[in-house]
Protein backbone atom coordinates (compact mmCIF):
# COMPACT_ATOMS: atom_id res chain seq x y z
CA UNK A 1 0.00 0.00 0.00
CA UNK A 2 3.10 2.09 -0.11
CA UNK A 3 3.46 1.83 -3.28
CA UNK A 4 2.33 4.93 -5.61
CA UNK A 5 -0.22 4.42 -8.23
CA UNK A 6 -1.45 6.43 -11.40
CA UNK A 7 -4.06 6.22 -13.71
CA UNK A 8 -3.31 5.98 -17.40
CA UNK A 9 -5.99 6.75 -19.95
CA UNK A 10 -5.90 5.76 -22.97
CA UNK A 11 -2.94 3.23 -21.94
CA UNK A 12 -3.09 0.37 -24.32
CA UNK A 13 -0.91 1.97 -27.13
CA UNK A 14 0.78 5.29 -27.82
CA UNK A 15 1.54 8.20 -25.14
CA UNK A 16 0.28 6.19 -22.84
CA UNK A 17 1.58 2.87 -22.94
CA UNK A 18 4.90 5.08 -23.11
CA UNK A 19 3.62 6.92 -20.03
CA UNK A 20 2.72 3.68 -18.61
CA UNK A 21 5.98 1.87 -19.55
CA UNK A 22 8.37 4.84 -17.72
CA UNK A 23 6.04 4.83 -14.70
CA UNK A 24 6.13 1.04 -14.00
CA UNK A 25 10.09 1.57 -14.61
CA UNK A 26 9.85 4.34 -11.63
CA UNK A 27 8.47 2.01 -9.58
CA UNK A 28 4.90 3.17 -9.68
CA UNK A 29 1.72 1.06 -10.22
CA UNK A 30 -0.43 2.11 -13.32
CA UNK A 31 -3.86 1.29 -13.76
CA UNK A 32 -4.20 1.19 -17.38
CA UNK A 33 -7.51 2.00 -19.06
CA UNK A 34 -8.78 1.70 -22.28
CA UNK A 35 -11.77 0.97 -23.92
CA UNK A 36 -10.08 -1.25 -26.62
CA UNK A 37 -10.02 -4.19 -25.02
CA UNK A 38 -7.85 -6.03 -27.49
CA UNK A 39 -5.06 -3.47 -27.40
CA UNK A 40 -5.32 -3.23 -23.90
CA UNK A 41 -5.00 -6.75 -23.31
CA UNK A 42 -2.30 -6.81 -25.33
CA UNK A 43 -0.29 -3.90 -24.00
CA UNK A 44 -1.32 -5.51 -20.19
CA UNK A 45 -0.54 -9.76 -20.81
CA UNK A 46 2.43 -10.56 -18.67
CA UNK A 47 2.77 -7.02 -16.54
CA UNK A 48 3.33 -6.75 -12.92
CA UNK A 49 1.73 -3.86 -10.84
CA UNK A 50 -0.78 -3.37 -13.54
CA UNK A 51 -4.63 -3.30 -13.04
CA UNK A 52 -6.37 -3.50 -16.93
CA UNK A 53 -9.73 -1.25 -16.94
CA UNK A 54 -11.47 -1.76 -20.23
CA UNK A 55 -13.26 1.69 -19.86
CA UNK A 56 -14.44 4.41 -21.77
CA UNK A 57 -13.73 7.57 -20.18
CA UNK A 58 -16.53 9.49 -21.65
CA UNK A 59 -19.09 7.56 -20.22
CA UNK A 60 -19.74 8.66 -16.40
CA UNK A 61 -20.66 5.10 -14.98
CA UNK A 62 -17.33 3.80 -16.25
CA UNK A 63 -15.52 6.28 -14.86
CA UNK A 64 -16.78 6.11 -11.87
CA UNK A 65 -16.13 2.26 -11.70
CA UNK A 66 -12.50 3.48 -12.73
CA UNK A 67 -12.00 5.26 -9.69
CA UNK A 68 -13.50 2.42 -7.65
CA UNK A 69 -11.72 -0.30 -8.94
CA UNK A 70 -8.38 1.47 -8.93
CA UNK A 71 -9.40 1.80 -4.93
CA UNK A 72 -10.07 -1.38 -4.31
CA UNK A 73 -6.71 -2.87 -5.89
CA UNK A 74 -4.15 -0.11 -5.05
CA UNK A 75 -6.33 1.51 -2.33
CA UNK A 76 -4.73 4.83 -3.22
CA UNK A 77 -4.64 7.38 -6.09
CA UNK A 78 -1.30 9.23 -6.39
CA UNK A 79 -1.74 10.57 -9.76
CA UNK A 80 -4.02 10.98 -12.91
CA UNK A 81 -2.96 10.87 -16.21
CA UNK A 82 -6.09 12.66 -18.53
CA UNK A 83 -4.34 10.90 -22.24
CA UNK A 84 -7.09 9.55 -23.84
CA UNK A 85 -8.17 11.09 -27.19
CA UNK A 86 -9.65 11.24 -30.37
CA UNK A 87 -8.73 13.34 -33.27
CA UNK A 88 -10.81 13.81 -36.33
CA UNK A 89 -10.09 16.58 -39.09
CA UNK A 90 -12.13 18.06 -41.87
CA UNK A 91 -13.38 21.60 -43.03
CA UNK A 92 -15.44 23.33 -40.87
CA UNK A 93 -18.62 22.86 -43.17
CA UNK A 94 -18.52 19.50 -43.02
CA UNK A 95 -17.87 18.94 -38.94
CA UNK A 96 -21.41 18.27 -38.09
CA UNK A 97 -22.80 17.80 -34.59
CA UNK A 98 -21.95 14.02 -34.50
CA UNK A 99 -18.42 14.66 -34.97
CA UNK A 100 -18.27 17.59 -32.91
CA UNK A 101 -19.60 15.45 -29.75
CA UNK A 102 -17.55 12.29 -30.30
CA UNK A 103 -14.36 14.62 -30.32
CA UNK A 104 -15.66 16.64 -27.42
CA UNK A 105 -16.81 13.84 -25.49
CA UNK A 106 -13.81 12.06 -25.27
CA UNK A 107 -11.40 14.78 -25.27
CA UNK A 108 -13.21 17.16 -23.09
CA UNK A 109 -16.18 15.52 -20.91
CA UNK A 110 -13.55 12.59 -20.26
CA UNK A 111 -11.12 14.38 -18.45
CA UNK A 112 -13.65 16.38 -16.34
CA UNK A 113 -15.45 13.17 -15.44
CA UNK A 114 -12.03 11.63 -14.66
CA UNK A 115 -10.56 14.09 -12.58
CA UNK A 116 -14.35 14.41 -10.99
CA UNK A 117 -13.92 10.41 -10.14
CA UNK A 118 -10.61 10.91 -8.58
CA UNK A 119 -10.56 14.12 -6.57
CA UNK A 120 -11.46 12.37 -3.37
CA UNK A 121 -8.54 10.22 -3.34
CA UNK A 122 -6.38 12.69 -4.97
CA UNK A 123 -7.11 14.65 -1.67
CA UNK A 124 -5.89 11.75 0.54
CA UNK A 125 -2.93 11.68 -1.08
CA UNK A 126 -2.10 15.09 -2.09
CA UNK A 127 -1.87 13.52 -5.25
CA UNK A 128 -1.52 15.45 -9.05
CA UNK A 129 -3.34 15.28 -12.12
CA UNK A 130 -1.38 15.76 -15.60
CA UNK A 131 -3.99 16.25 -18.97
CA UNK A 132 -3.07 15.82 -22.09
CA UNK A 133 -3.67 18.77 -24.82
CA UNK A 134 -1.57 19.25 -27.92
CA UNK A 135 -0.46 22.48 -29.66
CA UNK A 136 -3.57 22.14 -31.56
CA UNK A 137 -5.41 23.89 -28.93
CA UNK A 138 -2.46 26.67 -28.82
CA UNK A 139 -2.89 27.82 -31.70
CA UNK A 140 -5.51 27.14 -34.52
CA UNK A 141 -4.96 25.56 -37.65
CA UNK A 142 -6.89 23.94 -40.43
CA UNK A 143 -9.39 21.10 -40.25
CA UNK A 144 -9.45 20.07 -36.18
CA UNK A 145 -12.37 23.07 -35.30
CA UNK A 146 -13.51 20.45 -32.81
CA UNK A 147 -10.40 19.44 -32.10
CA UNK A 148 -8.34 22.10 -31.74
CA UNK A 149 -11.55 23.75 -29.67
CA UNK A 150 -11.99 20.47 -27.40
CA UNK A 151 -7.94 20.81 -26.70
CA UNK A 152 -8.24 24.68 -25.90
CA UNK A 153 -10.85 23.72 -23.33
CA UNK A 154 -8.83 20.94 -21.51
CA UNK A 155 -6.00 23.81 -21.35
CA UNK A 156 -8.67 25.58 -19.40
CA UNK A 157 -10.07 23.38 -17.75
CA UNK A 158 -6.31 22.15 -15.97
CA UNK A 159 -6.10 25.60 -14.55
CA UNK A 160 -9.77 25.67 -13.01
CA UNK A 161 -8.64 22.40 -11.45
CA UNK A 162 -5.65 23.76 -10.25
CA UNK A 163 -7.06 27.08 -8.85
CA UNK A 164 -9.42 25.18 -6.80
CA UNK A 165 -7.92 21.77 -5.75
CA UNK A 166 -4.56 23.63 -5.18
CA UNK A 167 -6.59 24.03 -1.58
CA UNK A 168 -6.02 20.07 -1.13
CA UNK A 169 -2.54 20.16 -2.37
CA UNK A 170 -3.54 18.82 -5.53
CA UNK A 171 -1.60 19.41 -8.33
CA UNK A 172 -2.89 20.15 -11.90
CA UNK A 173 -0.74 20.93 -15.23
CA UNK A 174 -1.33 20.39 -18.66
CA UNK A 175 1.55 19.41 -21.45
CA UNK A 176 0.74 19.95 -25.20
CA UNK A 177 2.26 17.46 -27.23
CA UNK A 178 3.86 18.56 -31.04
CA UNK A 179 3.30 15.48 -33.51
CA UNK A 180 4.03 12.14 -32.76
CA UNK A 181 3.90 9.25 -35.25
CA UNK A 182 1.09 7.51 -33.05
CA UNK A 183 -1.26 5.33 -34.64
CA UNK A 184 -3.83 8.94 -33.81
CA UNK A 185 -1.83 11.29 -35.88
CA UNK A 186 -0.88 9.10 -38.90
CA UNK A 187 -4.46 8.40 -39.47
CA UNK A 188 -4.67 12.28 -39.94
CA UNK A 189 -0.88 13.23 -41.06
CA UNK A 190 -0.41 13.37 -45.23
CA UNK A 191 2.85 13.45 -46.34
CA UNK A 192 2.22 17.42 -46.94
CA UNK A 193 1.12 17.62 -43.40
CA UNK A 194 4.25 15.88 -42.25
CA UNK A 195 6.72 18.10 -44.48
CA UNK A 196 4.41 21.13 -43.15
CA UNK A 197 5.81 20.03 -39.45
CA UNK A 198 8.84 19.19 -40.03
CA UNK A 199 8.85 22.71 -41.84
CA UNK A 200 7.83 24.80 -38.99
CA UNK A 201 9.17 22.64 -35.78
CA UNK A 202 12.81 24.48 -34.79
CA UNK A 203 13.65 20.69 -34.13
CA UNK A 204 13.09 19.77 -37.58
CA UNK A 205 11.27 16.41 -36.44
CA UNK A 206 8.37 14.70 -35.04
CA UNK A 207 8.70 13.68 -31.40
CA UNK A 208 8.49 10.62 -29.63
CA UNK A 209 6.10 9.34 -27.44
CA UNK A 210 9.30 8.51 -24.84
CA UNK A 211 9.77 12.33 -25.00
CA UNK A 212 6.14 13.40 -24.52
CA UNK A 213 6.27 11.01 -21.39
CA UNK A 214 9.16 11.99 -19.63
CA UNK A 215 7.44 15.54 -19.63
CA UNK A 216 4.29 13.63 -17.89
CA UNK A 217 6.23 11.75 -15.48
CA UNK A 218 7.75 14.68 -14.22
CA UNK A 219 4.96 16.68 -13.93
CA UNK A 220 3.27 13.95 -11.13
CA UNK A 221 6.83 13.93 -9.10
CA UNK A 222 7.66 15.22 -6.77
CA UNK A 223 10.49 17.45 -8.31
CA UNK A 224 7.25 19.23 -9.96
CA UNK A 225 6.14 19.66 -6.21
CA UNK A 226 5.85 23.29 -6.12
CA UNK A 227 4.39 23.72 -9.94
CA UNK A 228 0.81 23.72 -10.90
CA UNK A 229 -1.51 25.55 -13.31
CA UNK A 230 1.09 25.17 -15.81
CA UNK A 231 0.73 24.33 -19.38
CA UNK A 232 4.12 22.90 -21.11
CA UNK A 233 4.31 22.19 -24.72
CA UNK A 234 6.64 19.43 -25.82
CA UNK A 235 6.88 20.26 -29.50
CA UNK A 236 10.18 21.12 -30.64
CA UNK A 237 9.47 25.01 -30.62
CA UNK A 238 6.47 24.92 -32.79
CA UNK A 239 4.76 27.40 -30.53
CA UNK A 240 7.16 29.51 -29.65
CA UNK A 241 8.34 30.36 -33.19
CA UNK A 242 6.84 32.52 -36.31
CA UNK A 243 7.36 32.54 -39.81
CA UNK A 244 10.69 32.31 -41.27
CA UNK A 245 12.04 28.64 -40.92
CA UNK A 246 12.11 26.95 -44.22
CA UNK A 247 13.80 30.08 -46.03
CA UNK A 248 16.34 29.54 -43.01
CA UNK A 249 16.95 26.21 -43.55
CA UNK A 250 17.36 26.68 -46.86
N1 LIG B 1 0.21 11.84 -31.62
C1 LIG B 1 0.21 13.15 -31.73
O1 LIG B 1 0.77 13.69 -32.69
C2 LIG B 1 -0.45 14.00 -30.67
C3 LIG B 1 -0.20 15.37 -30.72
C4 LIG B 1 -0.80 16.19 -29.79
C5 LIG B 1 -1.62 15.63 -28.81
N2 LIG B 1 -1.85 14.28 -28.79
C6 LIG B 1 -2.74 13.78 -27.75
O2 LIG B 1 -2.09 12.75 -27.04
C7 LIG B 1 -3.07 11.84 -26.52
C8 LIG B 1 -2.67 10.42 -26.90
O3 LIG B 1 -2.67 10.32 -28.30
P1 LIG B 1 -1.87 9.20 -29.13
O4 LIG B 1 -1.28 9.92 -30.28
O5 LIG B 1 -1.04 8.36 -28.24
O6 LIG B 1 -3.15 8.40 -29.70
P2 LIG B 1 -3.47 6.85 -29.94
O7 LIG B 1 -4.65 6.84 -30.83
O8 LIG B 1 -2.25 6.09 -30.34
O9 LIG B 1 -3.89 6.37 -28.47
C9 LIG B 1 -5.04 6.85 -27.86
C10 LIG B 1 -5.65 5.74 -27.03
O10 LIG B 1 -6.81 6.29 -26.37
C11 LIG B 1 -7.86 5.34 -26.42
N3 LIG B 1 -9.14 6.03 -26.33
C12 LIG B 1 -9.69 6.90 -27.22
N4 LIG B 1 -10.88 7.32 -26.78
C13 LIG B 1 -11.10 6.72 -25.59
C14 LIG B 1 -12.15 6.76 -24.64
N5 LIG B 1 -13.24 7.51 -24.85
N6 LIG B 1 -12.04 6.04 -23.51
C15 LIG B 1 -10.95 5.26 -23.28
N7 LIG B 1 -9.92 5.18 -24.16
C16 LIG B 1 -9.99 5.90 -25.29
C17 LIG B 1 -7.67 4.64 -27.77
O11 LIG B 1 -8.32 3.37 -27.80
C18 LIG B 1 -6.14 4.55 -27.86
O12 LIG B 1 -5.65 3.34 -27.32
C19 LIG B 1 -4.41 12.28 -27.11
O13 LIG B 1 -5.12 13.04 -26.16
C20 LIG B 1 -4.00 13.14 -28.30
O14 LIG B 1 -4.99 14.10 -28.63
C21 LIG B 1 -1.27 13.46 -29.71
Amino acid sequence: MDQKCAIVTGAARGIGLATSELLLERGWRVAMLDRDGDELRKATQGRGNVLALVRDVSIPADVTAMAAETLGWAGRIDALVNNAGVAEFGPIEGADYEIWRRVMATNLDGPFLCTQACTEALKATKGAVVNIASISGLRASTLRVAYGTSKAGIIHLTKQHAAELGEYGIRCNCVCPGPVRTKLAMAVHSQEIINAYHDAIPLNRYGSEQEIAEVIAFLISEKASYVTGQVIAADGGFESTGVGLPALRS
